[in-house]
């Protein structure tokens, strides 16, 4: 995918089903490595940072199946502890998973480099922490760090500094065939993690304070394989969501836990939003528009970071958006490269540090790029919303994370056409 060209100003209204988490689908795909065995994944999200996944695993001897039914089956047996080349990790940052899996089942681990969005400098010292703690060396020579521990992981108390998804996932799958009793304090209490950990109890690890900020993980010694349906993905929900808040409709999504998006249903309602929560569905309506607010990026149950841009190109949307509204990031250095795009486009914005201020005003039609995924996604918003013919290079940003995005988009009435 190269160009998504929108033709904006219709308004939109229908339903959307959801697909699968791919930072759920991500760590678990990885986590399957420790299994030994063979491991179903339903409604795995086919989204290119899923298929690199399986790109790599596939590299490493594992067997992969698209069973007809569309769920996934990937034997893990044949693995064996190669170093995939850089090309093959460096485009997504999942690839850190490698690190804690291939340590747990053979003692060794090797990354050439792992990609992903752009937000400034994206450390993995916590990881290195953990990692250090349950017994393992770290080396890195041309380029390739290596993770040793030859006479296996041993559990251990990790607290670490920020309460990292990449972290906790990472020292969750390692612990969970260390020998003995891991707690890491801090942990992330993201839905991804919480699906992690349910998918490695199901393949028979002890995990214990799941949901919660400490997680304690009795090692065993083999885990087997197992059968997991990946959760529903809540950013590509709140994202299509936004759409129908800025795009005036009634936009429904199906498929989805409503509790995972209660920080952004509740900023909604603050917004003036009309919000209808049923058991797995959420529908949005803002026919007369909405009031800008004061929006604080934060670890799960704080307002999740990946859906701030689509947040902030809500408060841009003149004759929408009724007042001015900001959006303070608290997780990533930098993540306000959308809005020099925003800003081709018309916006005014003022943006100091962490915090950024949107005023409502008229957009007009530009030639824009989408800077990361979800960057791109909250170009979509802008261009939908608004009258005129936009083009939005570096499509394949967007592309990592939506699952049949022109479809979708379609489904609810949208104009656009993906190259
Ligand atoms: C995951 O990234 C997601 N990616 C990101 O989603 C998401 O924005 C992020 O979690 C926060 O929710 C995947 O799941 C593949 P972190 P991750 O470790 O794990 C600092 C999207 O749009 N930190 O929780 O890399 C770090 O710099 C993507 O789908 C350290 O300092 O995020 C950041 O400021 C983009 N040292 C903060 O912690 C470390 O060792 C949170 O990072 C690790 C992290």
């Amino acid at each position: 995918m190269r160009k998504i060209v929108v033709r904006g100003g219709a308004e939109l209204t229908g339903e959307v089903a959801v697909g699968g988490s791919k930072n759920a689908a991500l760590p678990i795909l990885f986590a399957g490595i420790v299994t030994e065995e063979t491991c179903v994944f339903y409604n795995l999200p086919r989204v290119s940072d899923v298929l690199r996944a399986l790109e790599i695993l596939h590299f490493l001897g594992a067997r992969i199946a698209f069973e007809k039914s569309g769920e996934v089956s990937v034997d893990y047996a044949p693995v064996t502890p190669k170093t995939p080349p850089a090309a093959l990790t460096s485009s997504i940052r999942g690839s850190v998973y490698l690190l804690g899996a291939m340590l747990a089942r053979f003692g060794e681990a090797a990354l050439a480099g792992a990609g992903g969005c752009d937000f400034g400098v994206r450390p993995i010292d916590q990881h290195l922490f953990g990692f250090g703690k349950l017994g393992a060396t770290e080396e890195r020579a041309e380029g390739v760090l290596r993770l040793r521990a030859e006479e296996g992981l041993c559990g251990a108390r990790i607290r670490l500094a920020m309460p990292s998804v990449g972290a906790s996932a990472n020292l969750l799958i390692a612990a969970s065939r260390a020998a003995g009793r891991t707690v890491i304090e801090n942990a992330a209490a993201e839905p991804h993690i919480a699906a992690l950990a349910a998918f490695l109890s199901a393949a028979g690890a002890h995990i214990e304070g799941v949901g919660t900020s400490t997680l304690t993980v009795i090692g065993v010694p083999r885990l087997h394989g197992a059968r997991v349906t990946i959760i529903p993905d809540m950013i590509e929900a709140g994202t299509y969501l936004a759409l129908g808040v800025a795009c005036g409709g009634r936009v429904r999504v199906r498929g989805v836990c409503p509790a995972h998006l209660t920080a952004l249903t509740d900023a909604f309602s603050e917004m003036g939003v009309g919000v209808e929560i049923g058991k797995d569905t959420i529908a949005v309506s803002a026919p007369e528009g909405y009031r800008g607010i004061d929006v604080e990026t934060g670890p799960y149950p704080a307002f999740p970071t990946d859906l701030h841009p689509q947040m902030a190109a809500l408060f841009c949307l003149g004759g929408r958006a009724g007042s001015k509204g900001s959006v303070t990031e608290n997780v990533w250095e930098s993540r306000f490269r959308y809005t020099e795009e925003l800003r081709r486009m018309g916006a005014r914005i003022d943006v100091e540090d962490r915090r950024a201020v949107f005023y409502p005003s008229a957009l007009t039609s530009a030639k824009i790029k989408a800077p990361d995924l979800r960057g791109g996604a909250a170009l979509l918003i802008a261009a939908l919303s608004t009258r005129g013919i936009f083009e939005i290079d570096n499509a394949g940003a967007v592309a990592r994370g939506y699952e049949h995005l022109e479809s979708k988009l379609r489904g609810i009435g949208a104009r656009v056409q993906i190259y």
